[in-house]
């Protein structure tokens, strides 16, 4: 294993790898939805690339990112019980960011617009900005994205259009604790009785897929309404059923059909999101 701190020395020293080259950003505290791309990803690829930097220009709020979880030790100490061609990049912010910390602008195709995007200003050009940094830098003949973060997914194939990039980017499916609940860095940030509360999000979901095929979209709305007023330490901060190519939110009179439903939630300060195949 290689860890690397500059994009010089990737120009340098290691910038004609063995092809295929997969590549997995992240912004580190890995668990095992990390792993699993890790994995996915050396399965498919001569030499894999993970990326661990927490990115300043997607957070809008400026709590979130001084609480964002950080163990570049552990992290590395995971990524070595691997076996494979595989090298780390763990950059500092001025070796993507120069000394101009701010996201570029990107044409997203209005996918960014729904969901996080109204929740999170300017978000997705954040992550965009960094994606397509290591994209061009590194030229990955693939790149691994979770379906957790499915809106982030959507955005990245369309940013990879829009560059006319080489790179496939590829979705993988959600890892779950044996609890249900979505693995994310964020988690370790719940308190114990959040922790406890925090699989009733998937409970949620998966309720709602079973009764999907009976009632419209509208009557689900109710279901979850009425579960957050039953459930008011968890806080609701969006729900909504759409098209998983367009991410047009469908008519309130449908059943889901083939859509895929959204939520974000808040257990105290933290917030959470998850998503799933209504279908
Ligand atoms: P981060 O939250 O660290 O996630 C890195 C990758 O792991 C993302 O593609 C995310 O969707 C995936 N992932 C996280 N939890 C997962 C789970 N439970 N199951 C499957 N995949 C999971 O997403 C980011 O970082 C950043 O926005 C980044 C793309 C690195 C740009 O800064």
């Amino acid at each position: 294993m290689n860890v690397f701190n500059s994009s010089q020395s990737w120009v340098d020293e290691f910038s004609d790898p063995i092809r295929p080259l997969g590549m997995v950003p992240t912004m580190g505290a890995l668990h095992q939805g990390h792993m699993t791309l890790i994995e996915r990803a050396l399965k498919e690829n001569n030499t894999v690339l993970v990326t661990i930097f927490i990115n300043p220009t997607q957070f809008n709020d400026k709590t979130d990112l001084e609480r964002y979880p950080q163990d570049l030790d552990a992290d590395i100490k995971k990524i070595e019980q691997f076996r494979g061609n595989i090298f780390v990049y763990t950059p500092a912010v001025e070796d993507v960011y120069g000394n101009n910390i701010t996201a570029k602008s990107f044409n997203l195709g209005g996918l960014d617009e729904p969901m996080e995007g109204v929740k999170r200003k300017n978000h997705f050009h954040g992550v965009a900005t960094v994606v397509s940094y290591f994209l061009e830098i590194f030229q990955p003949n693939r790149a691994y994205f979770g379906e957790k973060d499915f809106q982030q997914l959507r955005v990245i194939e369309q940013l990879s259009k829009a560059l006319a990039l080489n790179t496939k980017i590829i979705g993988c499916p959600i890892i779950r604790e044996p609890d249900g609940l979505a693995m994310s860095s964020r988690n370790q940030l719940l308190g114990v009785e959040d922790r406890k509360k925090a699989p009733m999000i998937f409970q949620l979901l998966q309720l709602l897929k079973a009764q999907s095929a009976l009632l419209s979209y509208r009557a689900l709305r109710e279901i979850v309404h009425d579960f957050f007023k039953k459930n008011d330490s968890l806080k609701l901060d969006y729900f909504v059923i759409c098209d998983p190519k367009t991410l047009q939110e469908i008519d309130f009179k449908q059943s889901p059909g083939t859509g895929r439903a959204f939520i974000a939630v808040y257990l105290g300060k933290i917030r959470l999101i998850d998503n799933l195949d209504m279908s």
